[in-house]
């Protein structure tokens, strides 16, 4: 919840089209400055995990603060390789050998997530000729993520992530060239911390086998709270007791706080509580807040009963549980009022949908001077362009 009054001027707010994703862009370079400290400080490589952010447009700003991107699957890796360069990873639970046989001309960093899986790609890596870096993902049993529970552990019971302990011994050791662990969400430095710990505690003879160890996302490092120096330090010990490189491919934590989702309220209704409804939904622009879930921040706005007037705030769909949240404000609400919701860049776009035919958000960028610049407006088409 954020009772602070939004950080865009009146007319920045006047030239938006809502909803709209708004990139804060003096954010997200002090974000991206954060990340080019540690990787000069450790030092160590940080790619940006485009599954939690994937914007194209800024892509220029953060290549040069980043080494690149890693990627889910063939097409963010596609998208990795054709929109931001650099480095290009790719993990995928399981691969088919089509997508394999193409990702060998997209990635240069390829890891796999089974004994199974890479005996049975070994062999195409091999043969392809170009340098490609293979890695393997671990089930480092470390759990520490710090929202979802289960849902974002990807140490929980049974979890199908990453090659177990006992079967480590399994894989082809001389074939490969990264471990992978990744195991945190939203983790502040104790979890980063902790986990590059475990790691050098548990996994030394493993470790001593490869070229890097990858440390995966969750370092929620641009977090207020985040000490980055305790990271600095934690990798330094780390490169210190062993030869390796260390790469970090956080998502969440390079563009934390760094834009908003705008609004406006379409109608007022009342059932016992004053209900807003909104041209921005949970469900279609944010899913996360249903899945998590939580309640978004939203500025100018408290807890229900702080200021003297608390409303719902629901989207304009057809799924009665699609509430953003209850919220209360110093003056009623009414029609045409255009709200702000913070940290709305990581798993929002990325995830949206158009669930009842609602229209997508724009995207834009708020740049420093204050001018507001729309990247990216969808239509009908987009719509059913997906259904046809
Ligand atoms: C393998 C892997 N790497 C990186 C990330 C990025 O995590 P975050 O956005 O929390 O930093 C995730 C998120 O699920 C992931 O599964």
């Amino acid at each position: 919840m954020s009772t602070a009054a939004p950080p865009l001027s009146q007319a920045a707010l006047d030239q938006i089209t809502t909803p709209a994703y708004v990139v804060d862009m003096a954010v997200l370079k002090r974000n991206l400055a954060t990340a080019a400290h540690i990787r000069e400080a450790c030092p160590c490589r940080i790619i940006l995990a485009l599954k939690s952010f994937a914007l194209p447009a800024v892509f220029p700003l953060m290549r040069r603060a980043l080494d690149g991107t890693t990627a889910s699957g063939l097409y963010e890796a596609r998208l990795g390789r054709e929109s931001f360069g650099r480095e290009v990873h790719v993990y995928s639970p399981a691969y088919t050998p089509e997508t394999l046989r193409k990702l060998l001309f997209i990635a240069d960093h390829i890891y796999f997530n089974s004994v199974d899986q890479i005996e049975r790609f070994l062999p195409a890596i091999q043969t392809h000729g170009e340098d490609i870096q293979v890695g393997i993902r671990i089930n480092p049993g470390y759990s520490k993520a710090t929202v979802g529970g289960d849902l974002y552990d990807p140490c929980s019971p049974h979890s199908r992530f990453g090659v177990s302990r006992k079967d480590l011994d399994k894989l082809p050791w001389e074939a490969i060239d990264i471990l992978h662990a990744h195991a945190l969400c939203e983790s502040l430095h104790d979890g980063s911390v902790g986990l590059i710990r475990h790691m050098g505690r548990e996994f030394a003879p493993y470790i001593r086998r490869v070229k890097a160890v990858n440390f995966g996302g969750g370092h929620f490092i641009n977090k207020t709270g985040y000490d980055v120096e305790a990271l600095v330090n934690a990798i330094r010990e780390f490169r210190a007791q062993f030869p390796v490189k260390v790469i970090l491919e956080p998502g969440s934590g390079l563009v934390v706080d760094a834009g908003y989702l705008v609004a406006t309220v379409l109608e007022v209704v009342h059932n016992e509580k004053d209900i807003a409804v909104l041209d921005a939904s949970a469900a279609c622009h944010m899913p996360d807040v249903l899945e998590v879930p939580y309640t978004p921040p939203l500025f100018g706005a408290d807890k229900p009963g702080v200021h003297p007037h608390t409303y719902v705030l629901a989207g304009n769909t057809c799924m009665t549980g699609d509430i953003i949240g209850e919220y209360s404000f110093q003056a009623p609400l009414k029609t045409g009022d255009k709200l702000v919701f913070g940290d709305m860049l990581q798993y929002s776009f990325v995830k949206n949908n158009t669930f009842n035919g609602v229209p997508l958000p724009d995207l834009g960028l708020l740049h420093e001077d204050g001018s507001y610049e729309i990247v990216r407006r969808f239509g009908y088409d987009d719509f059913k362009r997906r259904l046809r």
